[in-house]
């Protein structure tokens, strides 16, 4: 299978491309949108306590009679409603109707409180309660990774990131720090140069892959993401952009691919990241469930 596993410092393996589903809302809705990412062959779905749907994402599944050791669960602690870590896990459980997931992340560094060696205890609580096989992080920098490391027992096994060309060298010294701490990097928000920053510096090299290998641009993207050790966390409502994606796993860029890429991100296109950065504000002051 292109898109392999990767094995995570807690000793699970984990799918390396996840279907999202933040913006899907409630209802019927993201009960189709997740059963159609199934039904394509994804086999990892990332929610979040801030993503109000927890509730469907666990119904489509549900649906799917999938074993539960067949799907990768991932939900994140957003602070939602001022519930502590301990009730929100027990929450999230319920509406997802399982008795563990799989990747349990704190959503961003500001809503670890009253700090981040405090909550991090209580991740590893949940834990050892077998709540969640394995415990991460989402949006931390190099400096709140340091904090947590500092007092860790149990080192995170995921850190979420923000992880698109255009913003490759802002965070390229977290994807350090993880590599050396043996922490898995999920990249979200990958096809941004498609969507928010359509129109910059990174569609043409993009585009020429794309067209010298007779694919399309997302698959590009997402082979980048690949190329980067990074897993992707990405979404769409459309099922043959679904099924490439998962062929995309099956690309291989070259080196000089990937340089020409990172070299026009480098360049950079900061119109509509406004909502991103403002994202990454909210989550440094905990003010995560207002989004
Ligand atoms: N931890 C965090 O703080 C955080 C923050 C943001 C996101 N996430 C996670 O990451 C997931 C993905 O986030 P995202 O939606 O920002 O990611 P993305 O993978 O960058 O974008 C997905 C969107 O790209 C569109 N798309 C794909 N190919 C395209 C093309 N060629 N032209 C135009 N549009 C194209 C899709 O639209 P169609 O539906 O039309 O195909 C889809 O809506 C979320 O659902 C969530 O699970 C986590």
């Amino acid at each position: 299978m292109p898109w392999e596993n990767v094995k995570l410092n807690s000793g699970y393996e984990m799918p390396s491309i996840a279907f999202g589903t933040w913006k899907l809302g409630n209802g019927e809705g993201p009960i189709n949108q997740v059963d159609q990412a199934i039904n394509v062959g994804f086999s990892h779905v990332d929610t979040a306590q801030m993503y109000m749907n927890e509730q469907e994402v666990g119904q489509a599944i549900h649906n799917s009679g999938l074993k539960r050791s067949e799907i990768f669960i991932t939900t994140k602690f957003s602070g939602t409603d001022g519930l502590n870590i301990k009730t929100s896990i027990k929450n999230s459980l319920d509406y997802l109707g399982v008795t563990y997931v799989d990747l349990y992340l704190i959503h961003g560094p500001g809503l670890a409180v009253p700090d981040i060696p405090t909550a991090w205890k209580e991740m590893e609580d949940i834990q050892a309660q077998g709540l969640a096989k394995s415990i991460g992080v989402s949006n931390f920098d190099v400096n709140d990774l340091e904090i947590l490391m500092a007092s860790a027992k149990v080192p995170p096994a995921a850190n979420q990131i923000l992880l698109h060309p255009y913003y490759y060298v802002t965070h390229a010294p977290i994807i350090h720090y993880a590599r050396k701490h043996n922490i898995s990097i999920e990249a979200y928000s990958a096809l941004t140069p498609l969507t928010e920053s359509r129109g910059g510096p990174v569609d043409a090299p993009v585009n020429e892959i794309a067209q010298r290998l007779d694919v399309a641009p997302e698959q590009v993207l997402l082979a980048w993401v690949k190329a980067k050790g990074a897993v992707a966390v990405t979404t769409s409502s459309k099922k043959d952009r679904l099924q490439r994606y998962l062929a995309a796993g099956d690309l291989l860029l070259t080196d000089q691919d990937v340089a020409a890429i990172d070299a026009a991100g480098a360049i950079g296109r900061f119109e509509g990241f406004e909502g991103f950065e403002g994202l990454q504000l909210l989550m440094k002051t905990g003010a995560g469930d207002s989004l």
